[in-house]
C-alpha cells in the first residue's frame, strides 16, 4: 500500500475532536508511515502532547520559538519539506480561516504557508460554525486552492446542538489518505467486479446458497477504486459495507448476475470475476413453503443448469481483459489452465481450498496466478486488500 513508508504531518487543532486525533495517528503508523505531529497551543488544552509524542513515536511540534531547540533546522520550513501529505484533524473555523487568508501567526498556520505537499483539511465544528458565511467561504477558498476538505458528519454534537459538523472517524479519514496517496494506474480503466455468493430460491422461506463472503471481490473493487479505476461492483447477498464504487448492482441469483454482466460487458476494459455464483438452480421455485408430510421421509430437487457467465463473457469478448477465478479440489493446475482456455480468460487466480487459514469467509488468501501464456507464479499467504494489490499489478503490467 502507498501509505508505507510516506511521511505524514498530523496537523492537531483546538476541537473538541482532539480526542479522536491519536487514532488517526496509530492508524497511519500501523500502515507504516512515518508520522510527525504538529499541535496549536489550544488542542494542548484537549489532549496532551505525551499522547501523540508516544503514538507517533516522534517528538510533537507545538511552539514557533522553543526554548529549548532539539537542532538548528527551521521547523515549520523543515516539516514542510519532510511532508509527503500533511492533514490537519480536526481543523477548527479559526485554523481554517487563517490557512485560507495566509496568516502564519503559529508553528501550524507558518508550516502551512510553506506547505509543497497534498494537504487533507478534516473540519470539525458546531453546525453554526461551519455554517457561517465566513466558515464557507474560507473552505471554499482551500478547496479551489486544490485542497482535499473532508466532509462532516450530522449527529449530535459536544455542545448538545444536533447537526452537521461531526469529524470523521479516524479509518475514514486514514481511507481517504490513503486513495490520494495511491498511484492512479487504472485511471480511465472502467472494471466491472463480481462478488459473493449467489441465492437460488427453492420456496418462499429456503434457497441454496455458498460459502462465499465477497470479501475478495470487495477488496479487488475498492483497490481498484482507489487506484483511479471506474468500478461496477456486481454483489450477491454479503453482509460487507459497500466500498464507494461508481456502481453498485445488489443481486441475488447467477441468472441475475449474468444479465448485470453482460448488459454492461461491452463498455468494459476489465472484467474481474471474484464472485461464486451457483452453477444450478431448482427447476421449479414453490409458489408455497414445501411441507415435509405426505414425502415418506426423502425428497428429491431438480436443478437445471445456470447460464454460465464466464463462457458467454468469454464468448463476446473484443479487448476486455478478463480475470476469473478457481476454485479447485483436485488437479488444481491443471483444472484451472482448462477453465482459463475453455472460458477465453486472460488470467486466472486459483484459490488454496485447502488451507485453513486462507479463502472462503477468512481476511487472507493464498493462490496461484495463471496467464493466458501459461506462466504459473505462487504467491505467499496474504491479505485480501493486498491480494487484490498483487493481482490489479498484474492485470496492469499485462494490458
Ligand atoms: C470546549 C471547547 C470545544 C471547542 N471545540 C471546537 C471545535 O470543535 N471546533 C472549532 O472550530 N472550535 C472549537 N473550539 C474553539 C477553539 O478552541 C478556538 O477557536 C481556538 O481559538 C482554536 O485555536 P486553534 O485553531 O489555534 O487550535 C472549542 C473551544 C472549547 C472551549
Amino acid at each position: 500500500m502507498d501509505i508505507k513508508d510516506k511521511n505524514i504531518l498530523l496537523g492537531v487543532t483546538g476541537g473538541i475532536a482532539c480526542y479522536k486525533s491519536p487514532g488517526i495517528c496509530s492508524l497511519l503508523r500501523k500502515k507504516g508511515a512515518n508520522v510527525k505531529v504538529v499541535m496549536t497551543k489550544a488542542a494542548t488544552e484537549f489532549v496532551h502532547p505525551l499522547t501523540f509524542e508516544t503514538m507517533s513515536n516522534n517528538l510533537v511540534h507545538i511552539d514557533m520559538f522553543p526554548k529549548v531547540s532539539t537542532s538548528a533546522e527551521v521547523d515549520h520550513i523543515e516539516l514542510a519539506k519532510w511532508a509527503d501529505l500533511i492533514v490537519i484533524a480536526p481543523a477548527t473555523g479559526n485554523t481554517i480561516a487563517k490557512i485560507a487568508n495566509g496568516f502564519a501567526d503559529n508553528l501550524l498556520t507558518s508550516m502551512m504557508l510553506a506547505e509543497r505537499s497534498p494537504v487533507v483539511i478534516v473540519p470539525s465544528m458546531n453546525t453554526f460554525m461551519l455554517n457561517n458565511i465566513s466558515t464557507r467561504r474560507n473552505i471554499k477558498t482551500l478547496a479551489d486552492r486544490g485542497y482535499h476538505i473532508l466532509g462532516t458528519k450530522t449527529d449530535l454534537l459536544a455542545c448538545n446542538d444536533v447537526g452537521d459538523g461531526k469529524m470523521l472517524e479516524p479509518e475514514e479519514i486514514v481511507d481517504e489518505i490513503d486513495t490520494i496517496l495511491r498511484k492512479k494506474d487504472l485511471k480511465g480503466k472502467k472494471i466491472l467486479v463480481t462478488a459473493g455468493p449467489t441465492v437460488e430460491k427453492i420456496d418462499p422461506v429456503r434457497y441454496l446458497t455458498n460459502h462465499s463472503s465477497g470479501k475478495m471481490g470487495y477488496a479487488l473493487a475498492e483497490e481498484a477504486m482507489k487506484r483511479g479505476a471506474e468500478v461496477i461492483l456486481v454483489s450477491g447477498p454479503t453482509s460487507l459495507s459497500i466500498p464507494k464504487v461508481k456502481n453498485f448492482i445488489r443481486i441475488e441469483s447467477t441468472e441475475d448476475m449474468y444479465k448485470a454482466v453482460m448488459d454492461n460487458f461491452e463498455d468494459l476494459d476489465i472484467l474481474i470475476k471474484a464472485a461464486a455464483p451457483a452453477d444450478f438452480r431448482p427447476e421449479n421455485i414453490s409458489d408455497e413453503k414445501i411441507k415435509k408430510e405426505g414425502k415418506e421421509g426423502k425428497m428429491a430437487l431438480t436443478l437445471t443448469q445456470n447460464p454460465d457467465i464466464a463462457k458467454s463473457a468469454g464468448q463476446a469478448k473484443a479487448n476486455q481483459f478478463i480475470v476469473g477465478f478457481a476454485a479447485e479440489s483436485e488437479n488444481e493446475i491443471e483444472n484451472a489452465k482448462k477453465k482459463l482456455e475453455n472460458k477465453n480468460f486472460d488470467m486466472i487466480v486459483l484459490n488454496n481450498i485447502k488451507r485453513k487459514d486462507a479463502g472462503f469467509k477468512s481476511d487472507n488468501n493464498q493462490v496461484i496466478i495463471i496467464n493466458k501464456d501459461n506462466q504459473v507464479e505462487e504467491l505467499d499467504l496474504m491479505s485480501k486488500v493486498d491480494l487484490a494489490n498483487e493481482i490489479l499489478d498484474r492485470i496492469v503490467n499485462r494490458l
